[in-house]
């Protein structure tokens, strides 16, 4: 077993684990955030993504010994004193279905947000190539990331 220090959502965890725990299932089992979901396990679908030291990461491609020392921030992270404003785009546009993927797009959402304010649809797409939805609503994800860049610009402006 080794021991691990991380910092998720702004708390510090401490544990020991396996050497081969894969860092998604550290999140959901050990740490019990459950929002992270798994998908395929060999990094094809997205549903894992999460931020790690602000860059998004497929969880299911890491260790969990290899996010020794790292800060995290997964879906459950996002809310402060309400839902964010892609998690509110994504209610207002219908851009969740069944909501498997959700959690991992949201996450690519705002990995692009951050860095590109104003995405075309052509970026928003290049954005989610990573995050595979089974219900195949992109086009109702395209238009919630459109909607969330419109409402994180009102909220600055
Ligand atoms: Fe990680 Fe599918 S569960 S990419
Ligand atoms: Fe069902 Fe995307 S909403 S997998």
């Amino acid at each position: 077993m080794h021991k691990i220090s991380l910092k998720i959502n702004g708390k510090d965890y401490q544990d020991e684990v396996e050497p081969r725990l894969l860092l998604v299932h550290y999140l959901r089992d050990k740490a019990h955030l459950t929002g992270t979901h798994v998908g395929c396990d060999t990094g094809n679908c997205g549903a894992c993504t999460i931020f790690l030291n602000g860059k998004p990461i497929k969880s299911c491609n890491m260790l969990a010994v290899q996010a020794n020392g790292a800060e995290l921030t997964t879906i459950e992270g996002l809310a402060k004193g309400g839902l964010h404003p892609i998690q509110e785009a994504f209610l207002d546009k219908f851009g969740i279905q069944c909501g498997y993927c959700t959690p991992g797009m949201v996450i690519s959402a705002l990995a692009l947000l951050q860095s590109n304010p104003k995405p075309t649809e052509e970026e928003i797409r290049e954005a989610i190539e990573g995050n595979i939805c089974m219900c195949t609503g992109y086009q109702q994800i395209v238009d919630s990331i459109a909607h969330a860049a419109h409402l994180m610009g009102q909220s600055r402006s």
